[in-house]
């Protein structure tokens, strides 16, 4: 087998976060150098604490998991409690984690892990908002250059908004992070809610994790029907979007998406549309391409890679 690919997902757990990570620690291709949490579906200690019980769920207890920034850079933290639950984690009875933190900070632990790691190795994966990801570029520009790529969930096109009528969550939460990002120059991948409204937890595929008879997959089973009623509710849809989750099918199998080189600019500007990804999809404007945004999911694919390698946990 090839090299394991050397990752660092940074996350918000968040149920759809904690599937992507399962989705990670259970796919030989990628090597987990680390998890660092942030602020955004609900404050950092819930976060923290979730990502370790993720990783033992996972049979990882040797994971690293380090705990980041607890608010946007300039904004207030907006939480989304009414999503996933008080405890992010909302579902099943979660056992108490029996890992610690580490002690560096997430930021650091990021500059650390670029300048030491040999220059277009480590992919930086967001999972929430980009406070993290935008302090250390921002302290250590030296490292942008350093990164393979950055393969984020966020931002909307066509589906435009789920926080607002012009945002998705991840970016609204902190668009000045992600205006640093989207105009670093860094190669950047963007899965946003485009795609994921398009991967769709129909009732037979949560029951195939249930069908899993495993941990993880009862979890992850538990864990969909929980978030699912307010997606349901919201958009009158069969089940709910698995968002993060798409980020890691992508590092495993890349066709099953398409999209197209794009400019995608921030707005950072007007209250009333605050965060909005102004994604120049037609090529109407000669801003110069900053990000390869995703338009289109295998769905099917999509999950079938998912079911298979929640099975393999
Ligand atoms: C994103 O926001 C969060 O609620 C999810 O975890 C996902 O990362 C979707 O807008
Ligand atoms: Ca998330």
């Amino acid at each position: 087998m090839t090299t394991p690919r050397k990752i660092i997902i940074d996350t918000d757990p968040g149920q759809d976060d904690a599937v992507a990570l399962l989705l990670a620690f259970a796919s030989p291709e990628l090597e987990v150098l680390g998890v660092t949490s942030v602020a955004g579906n609900v404050p950092l200690p819930l976060t923290s604490r979730n990502a370790l019980i993720v990783c033992e769920l996972a049979g990882r207890s040797d994971a690293k998991v380090y705990a980041g920034c607890d608010a946007p850079l300039e904004r207030k933290l907006v939480t989304a409690e009414h999503v996933h639950g008080k405890t992010g984690l909302d579902g099943p009875q979660l056992p108490d984690p029996k890992m610690a933190l580490q002690d560096q900070h997430a930021v650091d632990f990021i500059i650390d892990t670029l300048r030491a790691e040999p220059a277009g190795t480590v992919t930086l994966c967001p999972l929430g908002p980009l406070t993290n990801i935008a302090t250390a570029f921002r302290r250590a520009p030296d490292i942008v250059d350093r990164v393979q790529e950055v393969v984020l969930m966020g931002g909307a096109y066509f589906q435009v908004g789920n926080i607002t009528p012009a945002a998705e969550f991840n970016i609204y939460v902190d668009p000045q992070a992600a205006e640093i990002v989207f105009a670093s120059g860094v190669p950047l991948v963007v899965m946003g809610l485009d795609i994921t409204h398009q991967a769709l937890t129909t009732r037979p595929r949560v029951d195939a994790f249930r069908a899993m008879g495993t941990e993880p997959g009862r979890m992850v089973a538990e864990w969909t029907n929980f978030f699912e009623r307010f997606d349901k509710e919201k958009y009158g849809s069969e089940g709910a979007p698995l968002h993060d989750p798409c980020v890691i099918a992508y590092l495993l199998e890349p066709d099953l998406f398409t999209g197209r080189h794009i400019n995608v600019t921030i707005e950072t500007q007007s209250e009333l549309t605050m965060g909005m990804t102004v994604a120049d999809w037609w090529r109407v404007t000669d801003r110069a391409p900053n990000a390869m945004f995703m338009g289109g999911v295998d769905a099917d694919g999509f999950f079938t890679l998912l079911t298979d390698r929640i099975g393999r946990l």
